[in-house]
Parts: structure tokens; C-alpha cells; sequence
């Protein structure tokens, strides 16, 4: 059985009163949410200690948004995995491509990342998809092989989510058609060898497409960026039909 993952990506939005004040408004959404449902908020670094402490014995996760793969070191402006451990963070998004395009992440530093979150407990929650002109272009399959060839060499595939995220659809109100994702899906599935790791669509869910989205068989989930901010409309996704 495949587990499904709902994460939200806060990017660089709330300070520790705004998480706080979300987690008023979002917890006493999930009383209804079926169980087997794995419900993640993926916070700035700052909101994590806060949230942590607020959380307690709630069912919902918190994940962090990247992992420098040292424990410690001269690397100015970075954060470690036993620090994101130490303040209950369980997964780690890791190459977004808001990183790989702003900040000159690439599929070794992917995989450097990738490795050192498992090493320290996290799940991480690996990003993939091409841009729109990879797509006009007609490679957005060989891309995304050839980024998943490159970050998953050595990562154990049984603490892993993937999340195909097409970068024409992040934050554009222009999702992708769900059948189209669940068949690109389906696809880098077929290149993992463990069949059971579960793997999100991203790219402008909302509550009004998210019952299409888990209608798809290949689909496990969803990473949210925009429609996560709000407790009604995280709330709407997460308890999807
Ligand atoms: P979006 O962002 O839902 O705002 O499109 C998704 C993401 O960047 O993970």
C-alpha cells in the first residue's frame, strides 16, 4: 500500500505569530481527515521550533524546506539535518526548483542533500519536473529520467517521497491536466526500484482541482505552495473527497 503524503510549502512566508495563528485555524480541520492520510507543513527554518512545540500530539508533520549534507561547518547561511531533527522536523523538501533555479542547486548537491536528510531521520521530498519549454521541445521525460538518474544514486528508496512538479505550473494558476501528471507519474515509477515510494503532483493545487488530482490511480499526494497559507483552503485540500 502507498502512502499518501499531503505537504505544504510554505516557501519564505510566516513569521512564528502567523504559523502560529494558522495552526489555530488548521487543526481543528483535520478531526474528519481519514487517518491513513499523512498531512505535512514544510515551514521557514524560523516557525519550526514554535510549530513543534504547538504540535504536540497532533497528527500533523513538519518538514523543513532543504539540508546542507554536513553536520556542521563554515557554510554561512545553511542548515543542518540534526539541527531540523532537534526541533521535530520528520521530512525535508529537498531541490526544489525555486532552489535549483535561484540558488544554483544542482543534481549533485541534490543527491549530497538527499543522502544527509536520510541520514539524520528525515523523509525527504524530492522535486522534479521540467519547464515549459522542455516541454514544448518535447524532452520533459528524458529530463526528468535523467534528473532522477543523477539524485538517486545511493538514496534508500524505502524513506523516500518524489514530487513531479512541471515549473510552468508552480504558482501560475495553470495546472497541470491531471491525467497528464498521473501519466508522467506513472512513469517515474516505472524508474524506481521501489515501486511503493510515494509520489506527489505540485503545481497550483487548490481545493476546487485537488478531488481530480486523487481521483488519478498513479497520484499519492500533493505538495502544496499558495493554497497551503490558508487554514480553509489547506484544510480543503487535505480533506479532498
Ligand atoms: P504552488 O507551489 O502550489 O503555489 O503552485 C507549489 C510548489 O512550489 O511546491
Amino acid at each position: 500500500m502507498r502512502k499518501i503524503v499531503l505537504a505544504g510549502n510554505w516557501k519564505m512566508y510566516k513569521t512564528q505569530a502567523e504559523a502560529l495563528e494558522f495552526l489555530q485555524g488548521f487543526l481543528p480541520q483535520l478531526d474528519k481527515t481519514p487517518e491513513e492520510r499523512e498531512i505535512v507543513i514544510c515551514a521557514p527554518f524560523t516557525a519550526l521550533g514554535t510549530l513543534c512545540a504547538n504540535m504536540h500530539g497532533t497528527r500533523l508533520r513538519l518538514g523543513a524546506q532543504n539540508v546542507h549534507w554536513e553536520e556542521a561547518g563554515a557554510y554561512t547561511g545553511e542548515i543542518s539535518g540534526p539541527m531540523l531533527a532537534e526541533l521535530g522536523a520528520r521530512y525535508a523538501i529537498i531541490g526544489h526548483s525555486e532552489r535549483r533555479q535561484f540558488f544554483g542547486e544542482t543534481d549533485e548537491t541534490v543527491n549530497l542533500r538527499l543522502k544527509a536528510a536520510q541520514r539524520h531521520g528525515l523523509t525527504p521530498i524530492l522535486c522534479v519536473g521540467e519547464t515549459k519549454e522542455q516541454r514544448t521541445a518535447g524532452v520533459t521525460e528524458a529530463h526528468i529520467f535523467s534528473q532522477l538518474e543523477k539524485d538517486l544514486v545511493g538514496i534508500d528508496q524505502s524513506n523516500l517521497v518524489i514530487a513531479y512538479e512541471p515549473i510552468w505550473a508552480i504558482g501560475t494558476g495553470d495546472t497541470c491536466d491531471a491525467k497528464e501528471a498521473n501519466r508522467v507519474i506513472g512513469l517515474i515509477r516505472s524508474k524506481l526500484s521501489n515501486p511503493d515510494v510515494p509520489i506527489q503532483y505540485g503545481g497550483s493545487v487548490k481545493p476546487d482541482n485537488i478531488d481530480e488530482i486523487m481521483a488519478q490511480p498513479e497520484i499519492d499526494g500533493a505538495l502544496v505552495g499558495g493554497a497551503s497559507l490558508e487554514p480553509a483552503s489547506f484544510a480543503g485540500i487535505v480533506n479532498y473527497k
